[in-house]
């Protein structure tokens, strides 16, 4: 069960040495999410700001009835990274789930997920698998139809490629018949992303800068943290939010044994955020072996929550 999460830390340090030996400095975003990260990015949902995880949790709530005659009622629900305390009740509830499979690559939050829904629900089957789950997985100790979880738009941190092999990998392990609620955020007013991407308390910019204070702590880094400056910028052409760490300064540093320096304005490219339009979600869906079903949004159109089902029992690799 730890095998995995060994591994994605030994990942760290390599990631870090290809990422920022490229011109154009770069970490990928899986690595925000160390305890403290993860710590800071719970602070983010609740930011007055960061829109989406509260109106996606108010779709959930107000569609519940659609939601369990069209999600599949009484099936088991496959989420892909460990649920919220908030979200993930709401679906069990909505279809009626008796059995409920969280996959997430670190056990610590699957412990936590775990101990969170089986208090309330003592007669609900959970059947935790630590494991990555952008690879396609065995579930044999589940029968029927599957309905999967993916909430939160954490799609929207794959670029266009990465996610319609993620969405045809979800398929492979939901299998025939599946069913897929997804949440997807919407493209919007950049003023309104740019802002729940740069808070005014300042949470988004500790979150990003803590990956550099993880470098740091955990590969011998000596990155002086004060020299960096937290950006979020809306690119049009692409449809995301990027966000990057901007060097206030020229600076030299050493992280995992090895030696970097960068000029005063140069970045560290940290995270893409996609937003979809309904049109561009639905593309999404049909290019990754996905039906749309159903889809609702709140009344600013700020997030989607869609239904898919598989659209062919036999999904390409
Ligand atoms: C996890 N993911 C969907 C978040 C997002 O909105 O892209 C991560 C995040 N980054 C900054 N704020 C939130």
């Amino acid at each position: 069960m730890t095998e995995l999460v060994a591994d994605i830390e030994s990942d760290f340090g390599e990631a870090v040495i290809r990422g920022l030996s490229q011109p154009r400095k770069v970490i990928p975003a899986r690595y925000f999410y160390d305890l403290r990260g993860s710590e800071l990015f719970e602070e983010i949902t609740q930011l007055p700001e960061y829109y989406p995880t509260r109106t996606e949790t108010s779709l959930l709530r107000r569609h519940a009835g659609d939601l369990g005659r069209l999600a599949g009622r009484g099936r088991p629900v496959v989420e892909f990274g460990a649920g919220s305390a908030v979200k993930t009740p709401l679906l069990l509830d909505a279809t009626g789930a008796t059995t409920y499979v969280p996959i997430d690559i670190s056990s610590e939050f699957l412990d936590g997920a775990v101990a969170r829904l089986a208090a309330g629900r003592p007669a609900l089957r959970i059947v935790p698998i630590a494991s990555d789950f952008t690879y396609p997985l065995n579930l044999p100790h589940l029968t029927g139809p599957l309905t999967g979880f993916f909430p939160g738009s954490t799609i929207g941190n794959f670029d266009h490629r990465a996610a319609v092999k993620l969405l045809r990998s979800f398929g492979q392990t939901l299998g025939a018949e599946a069913c897929l609620v997804i949440g997807i955020d919407s493209r919007k007013n950049p003023r309104l992303l740019e802002a729940a991407y740069d808070d005014a308390a300042g949470v988004t910019a500790a979150f990003n800068l803590n990956l550099l204070q993880r470098i740091n702590r955990e590969l011998d880094g000596t990155i002086p943290i004060d020299a960096f400056e937290h950006r979020a910028i809306w690119h049009d052409g692409f449809g995301r939010i990027e966000m990057h760490l901007v060097a206030n300064r020229d600076i030299a540093f050493a992280a995992a044994g090895q030696h970097f320096s960068m000029r005063a304005g140069e970045t560290i490219h940290t995270e893409n955020s996609y937003k979809y339009t309904y049109r561009e979600a639905r593309l999404l869906a049909r290019a990754s072996g996905w039906e749309p079903l159903a889809f609702w949004t709140d009344p600013d159109e700020l997030f989607g929550l869609h239904v898919w089902t598989a659209a062919s029992a036999e999904l390409q690799p």
